[in-house]
């Protein structure tokens, strides 16, 4: 599938950001010979002039806008276009490059909207293209792993199935607190926005469509009425929580302490040493970092989140957008209104039950699973600081280890590049549709079960799967 001696596959993008350029263009970068963007669209000239120097993308090619591309090159100039614009902007360009005769990868949620999900499905279907959604998680070593285990039988028929998504505090505040996430009218409702690459893996695992499902949660924690008193609007105007609020943006976006508090958890003893000491230490590592430079990074971070707040990195830039833009806004008066913590049950045919937890104030980034079967319980964490699965049979109350993975900062452990490998295999196959991955008809789910689960959390009504679909 991936000998050299191929044409790679080529794509147009929408959308420079994080995914688009920071994970599917590092993997054309990485892999030239399986994919290559031969144009880009963003509004943001910085964004645009960045991907086209990486890319070697000449100015003819590059655009403002999804629709100016696909205007102004008059038909299809690639085999698959990448709409990588943010949730409420990925139908039009989608729509449009199906028209054009792309096949589609199309970044998650489908859309935020039910029926605009329905449409693309069915023009999809009627251009005979193929739309990859991205659920990246289905692609992950783990995740096959827990599938392969529950398909075996080994142990038995599912009865229960428990999922948790913790989100950690940090990224919480930073994407749906502060962040493009934090209102479900610009973008999601969290179950749809953060959960529905779970809601599609408890499908998948079960291997059968839900019945029903009931919905409880709220948004509460952060709004006004839990800030600290005396909190000023923003957290560079001098407030007097800054010393024990976990969210005090200076130190999220300047200091590295979201890469810390993971470090906290590490493995090795080494590691977990190193992060309490520059958490708690940071003059001490100042004196380091003058005989060690790979020490400035922790003391001016520059990856994810600091990377969504300002182009400029620099200390002074980052302060600059932490005292005018939104992530330095007081994390309880960002006017946010998804909820914080939410918890969905699933019936399925057979009697068997299965619940998603998600929630925003872990101390730790993760998910955790529990799948109670007739033969056995399968016990899975798949985190920032490693991964691991067990199976414990109920007769002879042995447990094994059967999956275990080391420290995984990015690339959701694997699922990124995962899932990027099997689009180009399915393009270089026999090119038609719903290879039986996470095609957009077979995602239709994941997006039935969140926006019902929604519905479900908002009327406090039980919902018909079945009716609902
Ligand atoms: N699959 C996953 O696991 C996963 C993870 C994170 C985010 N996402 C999804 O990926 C999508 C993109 O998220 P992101 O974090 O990369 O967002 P981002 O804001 O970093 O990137 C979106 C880009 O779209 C550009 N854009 C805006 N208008 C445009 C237009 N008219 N034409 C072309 N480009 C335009 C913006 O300038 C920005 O650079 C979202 O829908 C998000 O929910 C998926």
């Amino acid at each position: 599938m991936f000998s050299k001696n191929r044409e790679p596959v080529t794509a147009i993008l929408s959308g420079a950001g994080l995914r688009g350029r920071e994970v599917y263009g590092r993997y054309a970068l990485k892999h030239p010979d399986r994919l290559r963007f031969v144009a880009v669209a963003d509004p943001d000239p910085a964004r645009r002039l960045l991907f086209q120097k990486e890319h070697s993308i000449p100015d003819t090619m590059a655009f403002e806008s999804w629709d100016v591309l696909m205007d102004r090159s008059r038909g299809r100039i690639a085999d698959a276009a990448f709409v990588c614009t943010r949730d409420s902007m990925h139908y039009r360009p989608a729509a449009g490059a199906l028209e054009l005769g792309y096949d589609v990868v199309l970044e998650k949620p489908i859309s935020p909207d039910l029926q605009e999900c329905r449409q693309i499905t069915r023009t999809a279907g009627e251009a005979g293209r193929f739309v990859q959604v991205c659920h990246v998680l289905r692609y992950t070593g783990f995740w096959k792993k827990v599938k392969e285990i529950v398909d075996s039988g080994r142990i038995g028929r599912i009865i229960h199935y428990d999922h948790s998504e913790n989100v950690s505090y940090w990224h919480f505040g930073h994407s749906y607190v502060r962040g493009h996430y934090r209102n479900k009218s610009a973008s999601s409702p969290l179950i749809l926005a953060k959960a529905c690459h779970d809601l599609d893996l408890m499908f998948w695992i079960f291997g059968e469509k839900p019945l029903t499902v009931q919905s409880a949660g709220e948004l509460s924690f952060f709004h006004p009425g839990n800030a600290p008193p005396g909190a000023p609007e923003r957290c560079t105007d001098g407030c007097p929580a800054a010393e024990t609020c976990p969210w005090f943006a200076p130190r999220l976006y300047i200091t590295a302490e979201p890469l810390l508090s993971i470090g906290l958890h590490a493995p090795s003893r080494l590691i977990r040493l190193f992060s309490r000491i520059a958490l708690n230490h940071r003059s001490f590592l100042k004196i380091l970092s003058r005989f060690d430079k790979r020490l400035d990074g922790i003391l001016n971070w520059d990856r994810f989140p600091a990377t969504v707040i300002s182009s400029d990195l620099s200390v002074e830039g980052k302060m600059k957008a932490l005292g005018e833009g939104p992530f330095g806004r007081c994390i309880f008066k960002c006017g946010n209104d998804v909820a914080d913590h939410q918890v969905s049950t699933f019936t399925f045919p057979g009697g068997a039950t299965g619940t998603l937890t998600v929630h925003g104030v872990s101390d730790l980034e993760g998910r955790e699973i529990r799948i109670f079967g007739t033969k056995g319980t399968l016990r899975g964490y798949f985190r920032y600081n490693g991964e691991q699965i067990t199976v414990t049979d109920l007769r002879f109350s042995r447990t094994d280890t059967v999956y275990q993975a080391g420290l995984s900062m990015g690339g959701h452990g694997g699922g990124d590049f995962g899932l990027m490998d099997s689009f180009v295999g399915s393009m270089r196959g026999a090119k038609t549709p719903n290879t039986g991955h996470t095609d957009v008809a077979g995602a239709m789910e994941s997006h039935y079960m969140a926006f019902a689960a929604e519905d479900a959390r908002v009327t406090h009504k039980k919902i018909n799967m079945q009716e609902y679909r």
